[in-house]
């Protein structure tokens, strides 16, 4: 285990106070915080180094693009991808799943044809496909959820036709911290031939990820919920795919020769990277990804189970409270707790958490299928990360008995 006093002084907006009160910052599955060393490099970057990537001749030009490729080979390592060319960077998840949504809709689907989402889904897995669905007419299937929030993967293949022809499930829900069995899910899409893409937008930050392993076609993370920069993402994609998928956008180092009558493009990934790449960015994701291999991502994982654990166990103390997901019988949660304390409004009770500096999240969690399907408006959500302590998680519990008792 690393040194939790030492990790925390690597954040130092962990040691200011909201309110006049210490901050106990729970609201990590919305974004991170970022390490002293990934705000470092970048401004190293931008103060010694800063030029455009890949198209100078010049030193400055040369020891960027070093630093962006060097980056990609983290991320390949990272993830344990075969090749950096199945590694494309984008702004992040959301723009990971509009990329093969609208390029996979492009190319491979007819009017009338299937997509299947779970019914525990992100919006950006919902509306790119929604979108795609007004374009082609393609129709959007949905694996259902038990009440403990469980997804019914045994319902899996019965949904899957001939004219099913892609399968794109989150690993882990931003709302029930639900982890899925992403490596069956795409067995059971291997098996009918079909792609599979994995949301790994709450799973990369939290436990070790094998694209190799899952065998996932695509998989879509965000650096900004893994202490890296906001507006850097990756796409992992089978080089297969990368290959066979029509590019997203145009313009800059994804053509290969652009004439009046014709272009043609660069292989992947640059063919899906149109314009000038935050490079800075990708050298922040890399940072951050050494920053949390340092520490070992088993270590994180063990730490935040540990966490969720004991905020499960205090949490449950508390009279009137109801906790999303997380089935007694089950440990299948993964550093996401929604709750709901009687019938105190999750806006009232994250405004009077904020007074005692207490950062959770309020609302539907961009998860508004998910939240019908409970029959609910929305939950307040506290959500754990690397850096977080159990005294932290007493503070919350504290925090919730007090607000409970103005009502
Ligand atoms: C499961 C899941 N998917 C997608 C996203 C979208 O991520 P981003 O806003 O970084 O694109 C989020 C963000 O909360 C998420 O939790």
């Amino acid at each position: 285990m690393y040194d939790l006093k030492k990790v925390r002084e690597d954040f130092p907006i962990l040691s200011r106070k909201v309110h006049d009160r210490p901050l106990v910052y729970f609201d990590n599955a919305a974004t991170t915080q970022k390490p002293l060393c990934v705000l470092d490099a970048m401004r190293e970057e931008y103060l010694n180094v800063n030029a455009n990537v890949h198209r100078g001749v010049h030193y400055l030009s040369q020891q960027a693009t070093d630093l962006h490729e060097a980056a990609r080979e983290t991320v390949r390592e990272f993830l344990n991808a075969k090749s950096t060319t199945e590694i494309v960077f984008t702004r992040g998840t959301t723009e990971g799943l509009n990329l093969v949504a609208t390029t996979f809709t492009e190319a491979f689907m007819e009017e009338g044809d299937e997509v299947i989402v779970s019914a525990m889904e992100h919006h950006s897995n919902i509306v790119p496909w929604q979108i795609a669905a007004r374009r082609k007419g393609i129709v959007l299937k949905v694996i259902p959820m038990t009440d403990e929030g469980t997804l019914c993967v045994d319902q899996l293949e019965s949904m899957i036709t001939p004219k099913t022809k892609m399968i794109s499930c989150t690993h882990v829900s931003n709302v029930l911290g639900t982890v899925n069995p992403a490596k069956d899910i795409v067995r059971i899409g291997h098996a009918h031939g079909l792609p599979v893409m994995i949301d790994g937008a709450q799973s990369a930050p939290h436990f070790k990820v094998d694209v190799q392993d899952l065998d996932c076609d695509f998989y879509v993370l965000s650096g900004h919920k893994m202490y890296g920069p906001t507006g850097i993402g990756v796409l992992y994609g089978k080089e297969e795919w990368l290959d066979k998928l029509p590019p997203y956008q145009g313009g800059g180092e994804m053509i290969e020769n652009v004439s009046w009558e014709k272009t043609t493009f660069e292989r992947p990934p640059l063919k899906f990277e149109a314009g000038t790449p935050d490079y800075v960015a990708t050298h922040g994701l890399a940072t951050a990804i050494k920053y949390m291999q340092s520490l070992g991502i088993d270590n994180i994982e063990a730490h935040e189970r540990e966490l969720t654990e004991y905020a499960l166990k205090r949490m449950r103390e508390i009279e009137g409270m109801h906790i999303y997901g997380h089935p007694l019988s089950d440990s299948i949660g993964d550093a996401v707790v929604s709750f709901q304390v009687r019938d105190i409004h999750h806006m009232d009770m994250g405004t009077l958490l904020d007074q005692l500096g207490i950062a959770v999240r309020t609302g539907h969690h961009c998860a508004q299928p998910l939240m019908d399907r409970l029959g609910i408006l929305g939950t307040a959500r506290a959500s754990f990360a690397l850096y977080n302590t159990k005294e932290e998680i007493d503070v919350l519990v504290d925090g919730i008995k007090r607000v409970a008792t103005m009502f």
